[in-house]
Formats: C-alpha cells, sequence, structure tokens
C-alpha cells in the first residue's frame, strides 16, 4: 500500500547530517520537529488530497484549479527536475563510489582529508571548475543510465522490490551503527550535543528556514511528485493516516540515524581533542566523511557493512531519483502527450539527456560549491515559496474545507477546522516570515561566504530561470476535454 512505503532517501542520512551539524545539532531538532508538525504535516496530507481529488500531475491539478494557478504546478517540477535532481543524481553516485571504495576502506585514517583531496578533489572556488572528476562522472553517468531504463521501461515494480528488501536492510545497518557508535569514547558528548538544545542557537532564524527547508526536502513536499502520485491511488485510500504515517516514519527514521552521526562525531572531537561543533568542516560532505569513519571503526566485517550501507543508500537514492523525474514526465505527458504525439519513452529520453548534461558542472572539482549554494537556493526560495503558494491557492481558491470534506469521505480520521486554520492562516504566515526574513539575511550575510555573483547567478539566476521556463510551459493551452474529471488507472505500486 502506498502509505505503508517509507520515503527514505539521500534526504534523511546525507542532508539531515549536515543540515543538522550545520545548525547546531539540538539547537537544530526543535524546529526541525515544530515544522514537521506545523508545515511538513499538513502540506502532505494537502499534496494527498490534491492528487486525489484532481487526478493529475501537478500541472494537470493546478490547472484544473484554474489556468491562473496552472503555473505553480510547473514549476515545481521543473526547479526538482533541472534544479534538484542535477545534484541528487551525483550524490546518487557517490553512493556507489563509496559502496566501491568500501572493498577496501579506500579513505584510509583521514576520511575528512580523502573526501576533500582524492575524491573531490575540490578547486579553489566556485567559478573555477577544476576539470571533470572521472570516478563521479561515471557513476553519474550510470545513475542516469538506470534512472533512464527504469522511466523507460516503467520497471517501477523491480525498484519497487528492491526497496522492500534495501529499505529496511538500510534501516538495520543504520541501527547497528547506532548501537555500535554509541559504545565508542566520547560518542555520549556527541548525542549530548545532538539532543540538547542550545537556547542561544534556537531563537536564530537561520536555523527554523534550515529545518524547515529540509522538511520539504526530505518529505518531497513541494516538489509536484506526492500531488502526481496520489492522483494514482484508488478510489478508497486513507489520505490522512497514509500522511502521518509516511511524514513521521520518514523524519523518525532520519531522528534515529542522527545517533549514528554524532556518537561518531563525538568519538572523532574526543580523539582529536577537539570541540563537537569544530571537529568536522561543515557542509554537504559531512556523510560522506562519518559513515566511513564509522565503518572503519566497525569491530569486524567492516568492508561487507561498507559495500552493503551504500548500496542500500544507492537504492534509497535511485528510488527517489526515479521519482524527481517522473513528476516532470507526468506534467509533460498529461499537457503535451496527446497533442505532440509525445511518448513515455521519447519524454523520459529527453529529460534524462538533458539531466544528465547539467550534471556535468557538479561533477567538477567546483561540484560541491554548485551543490551547496543550488541546493539552499532551490530549498529555501523554490520549495519553501511554492509550499506557501499551495496552501493560499488551496487554502483561499479552492477552498480549505472543501477539500478537506474530500478528504474525510475517504479517510477513517477525520480532519477538523483545525486544518483548514493550517491552511489558510498559519502555515503561509510561518512560511512567509521565514521566507521574507531569510532574503533579508541573504543580502547582509552573503550564504556561506560565497562571492555574491555566484549567488546570484547560480543562486537567484538558477530560480529565475526555472520560473520562465514554467511560464513557457504554460502559455500553450491544454486540449479541450483534458480538464474535465478524469479518473486515473488506479496503481499500488508506487514508490516515492
Ligand atoms: N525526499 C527525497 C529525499 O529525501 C528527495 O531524498
Amino acid at each position: 500500500m502506498f502509505g505503508s512505503r517509507s520515503l527514505a532517501g539521500l534526504g534523511n542520512i546525507w542532508r539531515f547530517s549536515y543540515m543538522c551539524y550545520d545548525n547546531g545539532g539540538g539547537a537544530f531538532l526543535v524546529p526541525y520537529f515544530v515544522a514537521l508538525i506545523t508545515t511538513g504535516i499538513p502540506l502532505m496530507i494537502l499534496e494527498y488530497a490534491l492528487g486525489h481529488k484532481e487526478h493529475g500531475s501537478s500541472a494537470l491539478s493546478f490547472a484544473k484549479i484554474g489556468r491562473r494557478h496552472e503555473w505553480l504546478g510547473w514549476w515545481m517540477p521543473v526547479f526538482v527536475m533541472f534544479g534538484i535532481m542535477l545534484y541528487y543524481s551525483v550524490i546518487i553516485g557517490w553512493c556507489a563510489n563509496f559502496a566501491y571504495y568500501s572493498l577496501s576502506l579506500k579513505w584510509g585514517q583521514d576520511a575528512q582529508a580523502f573526501f576533500y583531496k582524492e575524491f573531490l578533489g575540490l578547486s579553489k572556488g566556485v567559478f573555477n571548475l577544476g576539470g571533470i572528476r572521472w570516478p563521479i562522472f561515471i557513476s553519474t553517468l550510470l545513475v542516469w543510465i538506470v534512472t533512464w531504463l527504469i522511466c523507460y521501461k516503467e520497471i517501477n515494480h523491480g525498484i519497487e522490490r528492491a526497496c522492500e528488501i534495501f529499505m529496511p536492510a538500510l534501516f538495520i545497518l543504520t541501527l547497528v551503527l547506532v548501537i555500535w557508535g554509541v559504545t565508542l569514547p566520547g560518542a555520549l558528548n556527541g548525542i549530548k550535543w545532538y539532543l540538547k538544545p542550545d537556547f542561544s542557537k534556537i531563537w536564530n532564524l537561520k536555523v527554523w528556514v534550515a529545518a524547515y527547508g529540509q522538511i520539504f526536502f526530505t518529505l518531497s513536499l513541494a516538489f509536484g511528485i506526492m500531488i502526481t502520485y496520489a492522483s494514482y491511488l484508488p478510489e478508497e485510500s486513507d489520505l490522512v493516516k497514509n500522511a502521518l504515517i509516511t511524514s513521521i516514519t520518514n523524519c523518525g527514521y532520519s531522528f534515529i540515524a542522527g545517533f549514528a552521526v554524532f556518537s561518531v562525531i563525538g568519538y572523532m572531537a574526543t580523539t582529536k581533542g577537539v570541540a563537537i561543533s569544530e571537529v568536522i568542516d561543515k557542509g554537504p560532505a559531512l556523510a560522506f566523511i562519518v559513515y566511513p569513519e564509522a565503518i572503519s571503526l566497525l569491530p569486524m566485517l567492516n568492508k561487507l557493512f561498507g559495500v552493503l550501507f551504500f548500496s542500500a543508500l544507492l537504492i534509497a537514492g535511485l528510488s527517489s531519483g526515479v521519482s524527481l523525474v517522473e513528476a516532470m514526465n507526468s506534467a509533460i505527458l498529461d499537457k503535451f502527450g496527446n497533442r505532440h504525439q509525445l511518448t513515455r519513452a521519447k519524454v523520459v529520453t529527453a529529460l534524462c539527456g538533458c539531466g544528465f548534461l547539467g550534471s556535468l558542472v557538479f561533477t567538477s572539482g567546483a561540484g560541491l560549491f554548485w551543490l551547496d549554494i543550488v541546493d539552499h537556493f532551490i530549498t529555501q526560495y523554490g520549495l519553501v515559496v511554492a509550499g506557501l503558494l499551495e496552501c493560499i491557492i488551496v487554502g483561499w481558491v479552492v477552498k480549505a474545507y472543501i477539500l478537506r470534506k474530500h478528504i474525510n469521505e475517504v479517510s477513517s480520521w477525520k480532519l477538523n477546522k483545525a486544518w483548514d486554520f493550517m491552511i489558510r492562516i498559519f502555515t503561509p504566515a510561518v512560511l512567509l516570515y521565514m521566507v521574507g526574513s531569510s532574503l533579508i539575511g541573504e543580502f547582509s550575510e552573503p550564504y556561506g561566504n560565497y562571492p555574491v555573483a555566484a549567488l546570484l547567478l547560480l543562486g537567484l539566476g538558477w530560480i529565475a530561470a526555472t520560473i520562465v521556463l514554467a511560464v513557457a510551459v504554460t502559455i500553450p493551452k491544454w486540449e479541450p476535454n483534458k480538464l474535465k474529471y478524469e479518473r486515473r488507472p488506479e496503481e499500488d505500486h508506487l514508490i516515492v
């Protein structure tokens, strides 16, 4: 069943760990769970309900609400496909590289130096690309080929079966790392840092914005994915229960994985004799330093464990990667499929071909810088703004109570007016405040101390380009019967 599937992806392991570390550990967890309750769950229910009611991809669902709002239904899959997926595929590729490196524990005694110098060959700055890193290039190419094959041949069943084995495996392997990690000397200091809220940091707005962004990312909210997948759900689907289970298991998994990360960080701080906040460089490399370090510390079967862990992560990443491409594919087929005789084969080939070319820059020596900037802006000003607009359109144009009526007709757990209040007023007000303040902060202190030109070009420029593309595909009219009510064929094998 759709809802019983957890949404584990790279967001749980790779993104959660560095977001949490960069934002003060315990200081991050409080806003993270507040964000889950005040935005994650209400919005997950909204997206499930919208797709289920309108029977369409995000583009078709918003077009059915009104042609004026259709661009939003395009913007989401556009910035996901031509933003997030471009670097997400490279990180899936890193997992493949590390599964291979595990065979010889290639990172040796210093996983941090290995990652930055030998693996990434990090260049001197954003605009100094430093050439393609061939191992990363090859793994990224393979990721795109596999993604293309899965989408092209519609072998979702296959990847779903793989997920059924690898997702629980990933969870068990993580648990082993957690259990082993807490026995390491200094681990408890790391865990204390992870769990103890530092109230001097909690009031820092940046931490809140990061936590809200992480909730959007990990739950794939405002990606267009949930709307699309829900459009294939059977008529009688318990939307509320599905949304709750999906959101809570996903965030619960990240929370548990955090124990493994912070035990090892505590251990590293003790052995190096430095403060926890200083033991490792901040940023998106963290999981690829801490997990190899943890794998090396295991008392036995390190190599086998490493191969299994990174392979499981690879499968989790691939299944999410497929869903990112599918959201765009589905929107294109809904609108242009019949009229231009576009087939799934043609669309996924074009998308994966362009996607691969777009990924190339992230396989260069400056790839980590590019990834960091694009991810920051797309999450904060793509996902969060799209989520805010979704709330406004559904809350005020569709009217929240009408969607709630649909939800309550099919769900065993009923929603009351509190949900309307969240969607119409509370959640958009919080998101608006976050985005507004964060935008003001962006001008006073450049993100990550990158050059302002890089932030404007790769951050705001990238976002602007996705808006232009979304508007361009909104302009052509739909075939007249397309916007009428039409049920999707039911599917019971969805992966997200
Ligand atoms: N939700 C997906 C992840 O967390 C994108 O990896």
